[in-house]
């Protein structure tokens, strides 16, 4: 899937792209079918909500699920991130955020590369996020809310918040988040949210600010999170571990457009357990060849 020269322009004026109902039913419902399992696993890479069993986030399942390992791969969602990142790429975090029916808690106001940079010194923020629906999302059950152009304002003050929710995340204070907001619009368009079916994916800037209300509705929201780093930009530092911020900086090869719905034999290589070294982590920084 090319990007239209409008297409581009909008993204780097708002920082995102919507593409409601981009996966079909089928396509999505092979996704679905193995996250069960997936949340199931008592393993690091299952982080659950404060308090409960629910999981709030699943880590890595592109190198343990066959479906979710071809999502990795797929062109419809790859190939525009190429275009506007200009380069290959490779896969620096996957995610399956569970949001799950009244127990999924807030994401708090946040930039995804202010984590990136102050834990893992990832250079510069050529680096894309996914968000692709495996449920409907809409206004009852903790929509993603981004402020436009909020991506424009480069990397922001952020303090590191490990106590609101099970997940320690870099977040942006109150003052400021109003600030932009009213700079963006107020009560007009200040915030958006965009809804739409299972199968919608969301392309968004790594600087775009963004968060998420709890769910109190009886439908889970589960999304995959996929973020995509340029591979001249890959991280420089392992301080947190690898099935959080992968260090295989491989280019990642897209199949082909109907890979969910084929069998083809895709690479698994955490399949049976995560390794050691994906619990090892360093605060050396790391040298970068020529
Ligand atoms: C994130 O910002 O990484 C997740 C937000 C969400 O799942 O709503
Ligand atoms: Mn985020």
């Amino acid at each position: 899937m090319r990007l239209t020269r409008q297409q581009i322009e909008q993204f780097e004026r708002e920082g995102y792209l919507f593409f409601p109902g981009l996966f079909s039913a089928d396509e999505i419902g092979v996704l679905n079918a193995a996250v069960p399992e997936l949340y199931s696993r008592r393993e690091a890479y299952n982080v659950r909500e404060k308090g409960s069993d629910a999981v709030r986030t699943n880590f890595a399942a592109h190198l343990i699920s066959a479906p979710f390992a071809r999502l990795a791969r797929h062109p419809r969602m790859v190939q525009p991130v190429m275009d506007l990142l200009g380069e290959e790429l490779y896969m620096h975090q996957f995610k399956i955020n569970g949001k799950m029916a009244f127990e999924g808690d807030v994401w708090q106001w946040h930039q995804d590369y202010g984590t990136w940079l102050n834990d893992d010194l990832m250079p510069t923020e050529r680096a894309m996020n996914v968000a692709i629906f495996l449920d409907d999302v809409t206004e009852f059950n903790g929509p993603l809310m981004f402020i436009p152009g909020s991506h424009k304002k480069g990397v922001l003050e952020a303090q590191h918040d490990t106590r609101t929710t099970s997940y320690p995340l870099w977040t942006v204070d109150d003052a400021l988040i109003r600030q932009l907001v009213e700079r963006a619009g107020g009560k007009h368009g200040g915030i958006v949210s965009p809804k739409g079916p299972a199968g919608s994916m969301i392309l968004f800037h790594s600087c775009l600010v963004h968060a998420s209300g709890s769910n109190l509705s009886p439908w889970n929201r589960v999304a995959v999170y996929l973020s995509l780093c340029a591979v001249s930009n890959h991280i420089r530092r392992f301080k947190r571990p690898e099935y959080i911020a992968h260090r295989d900086f491989t280019p990642i090869e897209c199949l082909g457009d109907d890979c969910l719905r084929r069998s083809d034999p895709v690479d698994l290589p955490w399949k049976d357990g995560l390794p050691a070294s994906a619990l090892q982590t360093s605060l050396q920084e790391i040298g970068v060849t020529a």
